[in-house]
Parts: C-alpha cells; sequence; structure tokens
C-alpha cells in the first residue's frame, strides 16, 4: 500500500477543498503589507504546490521543497500542463537540512506540515529558513500552532474528482503527554475502496511554548501576528473562539 505523501494525485484531489484564489491573494498582500513587498516566494513541503500556479501567474517568482518525489513529480507535471517552466525551482530535499542558491521574501508552510519537526529539528529548519530570507522578508505558517488542543481527534471528508469520490480520514492521538508527540493516521479511498494510507508520529506546538522557542532567536525573527481563518483582519485574541487554520506569520529582522 502506497503512502499518502506518494499518492500524489489522489492527495491533490482531496485537499481541494481550499480557495486557493483568495488564498494566494492572501500571501501577496501579507508580502506587500507586512513583509519587504518582494516576490521571490518559497514554499516549505510543498507537497502538490497547491497554489504555485496562482502565484506564478501573479507574478511571483515560486519555488517549493518538499522530500516526496512523487509529489514533485505531480506538481512539475500540472504546472508544466498550465504552460508554466519548472527549471530549477521544485527541489528534492529535507526541510531540516537544505541549501539553495536563491533568497527569498516570503517562506510559507500549508496545513501544519511542520509537526513533522521535534522541536529541535523546528529550530535548526528555522535557522535555515533565517539563512535564505532577505532582510524584511515574511515567514507564514499555517496551522502550525496548536490553540486548541485535544488528546485524540478524528475527521472525515470527500471530495468529488475526476478519479471519482476521494475519501479522507485523518485520525490524531496523543502517544506522550510529556514531549507533545501524536501518533497521526491519515487514509485515503476511492470510490470507497482504500487506496493508500500512512502512519506518522507527528509533534504538536502550543502557542506559549512556540512563543518561548521563538524567543530563542529573539534576534533573528520577530513574531508579526497571528490570525484567524487566513484573515489578516482577524487577529487571535483571548476572545477569539472557533480558530480554524490560523495563520502565524514571522519577519526576518532587518539587520542580521
Ligand atoms: C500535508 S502535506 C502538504 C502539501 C501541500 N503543501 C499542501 O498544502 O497541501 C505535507 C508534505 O510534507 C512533506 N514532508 C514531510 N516531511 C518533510 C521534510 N522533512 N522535508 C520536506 N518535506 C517534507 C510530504 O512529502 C508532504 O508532501
Amino acid at each position: 500500500m502506497q503512502g499518502v505523501y506518494q499518492a500524489a494525485e489522489i492527495y491533490h484531489y482531496g485537499f481541494n477543498f481550499r480557495d486557493i484564489n483568495t488564498e494566494a491573494a492572501i500571501l501577496l498582500a501579507a508580502a506587500d503589507r507586512l513583509g519587504n513587498g518582494g516576490r521571490h516566494f518559497i514554499e516549505f513541503a510543498c507537497g502538490d504546490c497547491p497554489y504555485a500556479e496562482t502565484l506564478m501567474q501573479a507574478g511571483v517568482t515560486y519555488h517549493g521543497l518538499d522530500l516526496s518525489p512523487e509529489m514533485l513529480a505531480f506538481s512539475q507535471a500540472r504546472l508544466q500542463a498550465a504552460g508554466l517552466s519548472t527549471a530549477g525551482i521544485l527541489h528534492l530535499a529535507d526541510m531540516r537540512d537544505f541549501a539553495l542558491p536563491q533568497r527569498f521574501d516570503l517562506a510559507f508552510v500549508l496545513m501544519g506540515s511542520l509537526h513533522f519537526l521535534d522541536n529541535a529539528e523546528f529550530l535548526r529548519h528555522l535557522d535555515h529558513v533565517h539563512a535564505h530570507l532577505n532582510p524584511g522578508g515574511l515567514y507564514v505558517l499555517e496551522w502550525c500552532i496548536e490553540y486548541a488542543p485535544s488528546v485524540e481527534q478524528q475527521s472525515d471528508w470527500t471530495e468529488e474528482s475526476p478519479l471519482g469520490e476521494v475519501g479522507v480520514r485523518y485520525w490524531r492521538r496523543q502517544r506522550s503527554a510529556l514531549r507533545q508527540s501524536f501518533d497521526e493516521r491519515i487514509e485515503f479511498t476511492v470510490n470507497g475502496d482504500l487506496a493508500a494510507s500512512s502512519t506518522d508520529i507527528v509533534h504538536l506546538r502550543y502557542p506559549n511554548e512556540f512563543a518561548l522557542l521563538l524567543q530563542s532567536r529573539h534576534s533573528q525573527w520577530e513574531m508579526v501576528g497571528q490570525f484567524n481563518a487566513w484573515d489578516l483582519e482577524a487577529p487571535i485574541g483571548d476572545d477569539t473562539q472557533a480558530i480554524n487554520r490560523p495563520l502565524c506569520i514571522l519577519k526576518r529582522r532587518l539587520s542580521l
């Protein structure tokens, strides 16, 4: 049975519930209003590169980095089919350790994909991202802070697709209360038949812990803000209810 990050096409349709045009526009707005206004973007754990086509058509120089050759091959085929050049922009690499010749104005990571990294790996990643950003550049993290922790969580949904009905089942249960590590299982079905599944150990970071980790990199990063549901007008506050797909935006300090 293939893993969910090998089943790139099924992944793409299963996670197709996002409003790509609106969210790509929010990344551009963040770069202009909060960052240095530059248009060199990189996505970590890019997978199927859901926003790449829209961003490139808006004039962004897009790069993506991922560990899965199947995901990158799928992204390459998809972008080329849209008439876009993929020469030198898709990088097969581990986001815990990477070195690229390019420098970027905005980095982003979607769907909590930093939860593959434990705290030490997260800080190492942050140091590498810092080295690849231009001064005043942003790092936009979607759902990488867990504001409403639970010891067990499950969700299921389906999406219609050219492959048929793609089903996604997500399950997570605490493995270690001490380390905030969780067993995570994701299953894909196509027309009801199991088509891919993966089991991972993931690491959640809660808001205070995230703030302390960031404090250890105080000279490199400034916290710009934390926003609910991809809305730059909705900063998360004490009274924010129903936090969903939150953004945390960090800024590379100008001086280093
Ligand atoms: C949840 S998917 C996100 C894909 C896409 N960015 C999206 O928004 O749908 C997570 C991705 O992280 C990649 N990944 C996992 N560990 C990684 C690592 N250490 N370095 C780079 N990519 C990694 C997987 O291959 C997968 O494509």
